[in-house]
């Protein structure tokens, strides 16, 4: 029978039993449960609701519980219905009566609350712990490359040369902005809920400022009724889980792209590939591609969450359960993609003679011979249209800009001349390109400075 069945006169459907139980998924917890009730009876015997002598005898009843849980020596089953009453009766079992005096002035509604925060916390400090090391492989490898120079593509279309490792301190920003996201989330969510009871509270003296500081949270939040309905910081953990593996899931798309014969920019190591069971010839970029559509998961996570808590009326209700599985496969999905990611990265080189290829395809050089001319006086507008006219010459002969001969420039506008575009070659165009934020190796350079030095900052 269960824990509360006092009022009842039937036991539970059988099929309803199973329905209803969460500690098939939830018995990930129990060290947070256990954590949480070692709290919270110590603060009892501070309040003077127990003994010492209780206390003490109930917290080494959770150890061995917890030594008995990791084992395997305890089992739990539906019979448990969830990790809160799975712990509470066993103590029960292994330190008899004093044992049911540690759900005093708490319930499992608050229970259930501290042991989410103190796993999403830990989940939080480990995702930023991957997220740092993924960015320092962005960091090593924008350095091998950062002068190397590729195309930049806008509407997947040659756009204007960059170099790699720009495009790398690229990602860094939004891998950046993923942790801060986390750190932002955790200065929000680590709050205590324990003590909030059922939903108003309790008539017992308690202390909820000491159990909020033994488990290590800036204090306890500030509204019982709140607390234990509360499941934003779920929501922003599985936001932020979710733009990260958007990230992920785009940086996979270009990886999936520049790996195809077609661009050939780059070589996927083997080990992240597969092969095909037909096509001998086949090496395909299932990785990559795995990363990408792990991303629609992570989403289907969080609007699984938003979905379930919209319409829900204060304070607790049962529908809350379904706030567990969601973030445990999130963070799960989150964290080996970002492992995997970073270590893909790494062994990821560049083919610099196909990239080379390209460098002389699409004009990358168009803008710049546009700014070169404006420079000289000629209103951008203008120099935007002469240019324009160039290019649709070139095209017609099948060369690039700087091919173009005397004549050629002459007929496209009369002030232009060979000596008057100066060097517009690939390399010069990107080295100029000097403004804050821009792709010159110098200011990549720079960008690798600062990102280096915000990642100390936050190790
Ligand atoms: N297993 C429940 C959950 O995950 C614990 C809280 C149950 N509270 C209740 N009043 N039924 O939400």
């Amino acid at each position: 029978m269960a824990l509360w069945d006092g009022r009842f006169e039937k036991g539970m459907d059988e099929l309803v039993k199973e329905f209803n139980a969460s500690i098939g998924f939830d018995q990930r917890m129990y060290n947070e449960d256990i954590d949480g009730s070692i709290a919270h009876v110590r603060m009892l015997a501070k309040c003077g609701i127990v003994s010492e002598e209780e206390r003490d005898k109930i917290i080494a009843g959770l150890n061995t519980i917890r030594e008995k849980i990791e084992s395997g020596e305890i089992t739990f089953t539906v019979e448990d219905e969830d990790i809160h009453m799975g712990i509470e009766s066993r103590l029960i079992e292994e330190i008899g009566d004093t044992g049911k005096k540690l759900h005093t002035a708490r319930s499992r509604n608050d229970q259930v609350q501290v042991d989410l925060r103190l796993y999403t916390r830990k989940e939080i400090c480990a995702m930023i712990e991957e997220l740092i090391g993924l960015e320092e492989v962005i960091l090593r490898k924008a350095e091998q490359y950062k002068d190397k120079i590729s195309v930049g593509f806008t509407h997947i279309q040659h756009a204007q040369p960059i170099t790699i490792g720009f495009w790398f301190m690229a990602y860094f920003q939004m891998f950046r902005r993923d942790i801060e996201r986390l750190m932002d989330c955790y200065e929000r969510m680590n709050l205590s809920p324990l003590g909030s009871c059922a939903m108003a509270g309790t008539t017992f003296p308690t202390d909820r400022h000491m159990t909020a500081e033994e488990l290590g949270f800036f204090g306890p939040t500030e509204n019982a009724m709140d607390s234990v309905s509360d499941r934003d910081y779920i929501i922003e953990f599985l936001s932020a889980a979710a733009i990260s593996m958007m990230h992920v899931s785009r940086w996979s798309e270009e990886f999936v792209w520049w790996n195809s014969s077609e661009f050939a920019f780059l070589d996927i190591d083997d080990s992240f590939c597969t092969g095909s069971s037909i096509m001998p010839q086949k090496k395909n970029p299932d990785i990559a591609e795995l990363l990408r559509g792990k991303s629609g998961r992570v989403y289907g996570d969080l609007m699984g969450m938003l979905t379930v808590m919209k319409g829900t009326p204060m304070a607790y209700n049962k529908d809350y359960q379904e706030d567990k599985e969601g973030i445990f496969d999130a963070a799960d999905t989150w964290r080996a993609s970002v492992r995997i990611l970073a270590k893909m990265l790494d062994k990821t080189e560049f083919r610099m003679d196909k990239i080379n290829e390209q460098l002389s395809r699409g004009f990358l050089n168009a803008t710049d011979v546009a700014e070169h001319l404006a420079k000289q006086g000629i209103p951008f507008r203008e120099a935007h249209n002469i240019v324009g006219r160039m290019v649709k010459a070139a095209e017609v002969k099948g060369c690039q800009l700087e091919e173009l001969d005397e004549a050629a420039l002459k007929e496209t506008d009369a002030r232009l001349d060979k000596e008057r575009l100066g060097d517009i070659s690939i390399a010069a165009c990107v080295e100029a390109r000097k403004s804050f934020g821009g792709t010159a190796p110098s200011e990549v350079e720079r960008q690798i400075r600062v990102g280096r030095e915000w990642l100390e900052s936050v190790k």
